[in-house]
């Protein structure tokens, strides 16, 4: 098949190491990408928020199908005109996407499919935030409605930086003040062709900056799957993703298909499970970041049948995907000053060193290429690599890992150390 990508993030490496590894002779192009990305697929120039840009690309090209990586291109509408000419593309169009780029119009769909999730008041100013938190008391939860790459939401006991972090955002529109919700919380991706769903395995992610989930929010500082404990609490694992596909993934889908605006592509369900039941935290049109680091290698089925079936509205006659049983940890390697304001520039070494670790890859996310020729790799942005371990078991898949990690050196860099310790124990 001849695949194009749109995205620069290890996310977007993962899907297409993934597709590599098919070993199927795709021809796989990508805008923009990253200097990683380059070495595993053909980079092009068309700008991946312009719509009209894509599709003309698509049809030179006789592009079999789209794969969208982040949100910012299905939210400008990139899928409904590729869609619109035919394209096969995997991605939600402009309408469905609002499901993550609105947690207003989220809300209202869930509360339409009688969707388990949090209570949530819409506030438009200072004083309405104020009354809401009131109602619905400490610790407090702000979001804001719009796209804010992991940073939109701020969950704290200190009413004042609460109050402030609304304070930041009212002026673009009203925000959310939700109650505040408390369990573990579980990524469960959904590929969707607008009717039928496909549940992949469950992660778990590390939102928060610093070790012991100290620290800001982030897009995401590690993940491992499948979550053993699953099994614990619901029977196996296997029965808490039918209880989620039923009660949150085919609700919400359907609810979207009956407004006419079907759901195609991935449907993420940030999920906490709370002592009263699943309630979604969030929903997003995409594959998570860095969730997909550690599921799509466990993947056995083809990765590019499955989106084509979504994308062609023939996921009915796909089996289930299957996974096989290796564990997959990943630890995100992140530039100084990262969240808050990257450090960019410094020259990333030991690199093919921490590859040569059993079991270890690394999935870039922000690289680009040295200013002189035979130069480091340099990075590019906050989040930069993704190293990610597979083993047969936790223990061994951190210690892989960490041991890779370790080699790289990334002046400045932090990671955290404790990416999936409990599991491990
Ligand atoms: P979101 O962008 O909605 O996923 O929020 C980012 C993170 O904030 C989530 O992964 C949770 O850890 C936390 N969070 C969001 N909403 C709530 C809530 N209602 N109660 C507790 N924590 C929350
Ligand atoms: N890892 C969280 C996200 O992709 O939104």
């Amino acid at each position: 098949m001849k695949i194009l990508v749109l995205g620069s993030g290890a996310r977007e490496h993962a899907i297409i190491l993934a597709l590599r590894a098919e070993q199927a002779e795709h021809e796989i192009f990508v805008s923009p990408g990253n200097a990683g990305i380059a070495q595993d697929a053909t980079p092009v120039s068309v700008d991946p928020l312009d719509g009209a840009a894509v599709t003309s690309f698509a049809n030179e090209h006789a592009i079999n199908l789209v794969v969208v990586g982040p949100e910012a291109p299905l939210v400008a509408g990139v899928a409904d005109a590729l869609r619109a000419h035919g394209v096969p593309v995997f991605g939600p169009g402009k309408a469905a996407a609002q499901l993550e780029g609105s947690k207003a119009f989220a809300k209202r769909v869930m509360d339409a499919a009688g969707v388990p999730t949090g209570r949530a008041v819409r506030a438009s100013t200072v004083a309405d935030v104020e009354a809401a938190f009131d109602q619905l008391g400490a610790p407090y939860v702000v979001k804001a409605d719009g796209l804010a790459a992991g940073k939109g939401v701020i969950v704290t006991s200190d009413r004042a930086a609460a109050l402030a972090h609304a304070e930041h955002f009212l002026p673009a529109g009203p925000v959310l003040v939700e109650e505040f919700l408390t369990g573990p919380e579980v990524s469960l991706f959904f590929l969707s062709d607008g009717d039928t769903v496909r549940a992949l395995s469950p992660a778990q992610d590390f939102k928060r900056a610093l070790d012991g989930d100290e620290g800001p929010n982030t897009g995401g500082m590690g993940a491992y799957s499948p979550l053993p404990w699953l099994a614990e609490q619901f029977g196996s694992e296997q029965a808490f993703v039918e209880e989620v596909t039923r009660d949150v993934a085919l609700p919400v889908i359907r609810q979207l298909d009956a407004e006419g605006t079907p759901f195609i592509g991935l449907l993420y369900a940030g999920l906490i499970l709370t002592p009263a039941g699943v309630r979604v935290i969030e929903f997003n049109a995409r594959f998570g970041d860095p969730e997909t680091q550690v599921v799509l290698p466990r993947l056995v089925t083809p990765l590019s049948e499955l989106l084509f079936a979504a994308a062609s509205g023939t996921l009915e006659d796909q089996p289930e995907p299957v996974f096989r049983d290796d564990v997959a940890i990943t630890v995100v390697l992140a530039s100084e000053g990262y969240p808050e304001a990257p450090q960019t520039g410094r020259p990333i070494e030991g690199l093919a060193d921490a590859a040569a670790v059993e079991g270890v890859h690394v999935a870039h996310a922000a690289t680009a290429s040295p200013d002189a020729p035979g130069g480091s790799l340099v990075a590019s942005g906050g989040r930069v690599l993704s190293v990610v371990a597979l083993a047969s078991d936790f223990r061994t898949a951190r210690e892989r890992a960490y041991d890779a990690i370790g080699r790289i050196r990334l002046d400045g860099s932090h990671h955290r150390s404790d990416i999936a310790a409990r599991v491990a124990e």
